[in-house]
């Protein structure tokens, strides 16, 4: 995986991006390249409102001068572009590598379009390899672990130095590890059943295009 190919779809993306829309603008080091993108579009005159999925692009469009909303602003978004951990050829997803993953699939089920944009290593004949990030509130959170776990899989609690990471919403994550995911859509409904899950980073029927940036300096589409 490299910068280039991240770049290459990153700025891709903006390519879908038309004046007076309402964005959503996604989290990560791929999507990164479509804000940078959009902050000199902006500059140059184009004019658009963005709903950031994260703090972390909140800081980065305020730093471009790129207009945003909240997402209570916004009855619908336009157009969504973000990143993914992995992708298969169904478009189907899994996101919050990053730990966004709740914003993220907030603003994307609001969002006319999702686009997805990947560098190469992410696209995958079957999901899974990637631990699946699943968020859950702190309170019992072992006990909702072991729900997970329940599920066919390794859960394990994501930590920075010895103290657990807290997202944007003061919940955790655990990683969950599943090696394949065949059946995406019912396993996403079998968590998100567990009452102290808050949400899961299974995107199923959401992304309608996937933008992979290859090291070779090719693009590939795919749409549903
Ligand atoms: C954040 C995400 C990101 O989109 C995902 O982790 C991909 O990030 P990157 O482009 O840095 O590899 O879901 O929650």
């Amino acid at each position: 995986m490299s910068t280039k190919s991240k770049q290459l779809a990153g700025e891709k993306a903006t390519e879908f991006i038309k004046d007076g829309m309402v964005l959503g603008l996604g989290t990560g080091s791929t999507v990164y390249w479509t804000i940078q993108k959009l902050g000199e579009l902006v500059k140059g005159g184009l004019n658009i409102q963005g709903v950031p999925t994260s703090k972390q692009t909140e800081k980065l469009a305020n730093q471009l001068d790129i207009p945003l909303l909240s997402l209570s602003d916004v009855n619908d978004i336009d157009l969504t572009i973000d990143g993914a951990d992995e992708a298969n050829s169904n478009l189907e997803l899994i996101k919050g590598g990053g730990g966004a993953l709740l914003r993220e699939k907030m603003i994307a089920s609001i969002s006319r379009r999702l686009v997805i944009v990947v560098d190469q290593s992410k696209y995958v004949p079957e999901l899974g390899h990637f631990p699946l990030p699943v968020e859950i509130v702190p309170f019992g959170w072992e006990i909702t672990s072991k729900q997970i776990a329940a599920l066919g899989c390794l859960p394990q609690l994501r930590r920075e130095e010895r103290d657990p990471v807290v997202t944007d919403n003061g919940n955790y994550i655990v990683d969950c590890h599943f090696n394949t995911i065949s059946d995406a859509k019912q396993l996403d409904q079998a968590l998100n059943m567990i009452p102290g899950v808050v949400e899961n980073g299974l995107f199923v029927d959401m992304a309608n295009e996937l933008i992979i940036g290859r090291d070779d300096g090719t693009i590939d589409f795919l749409s549903t």
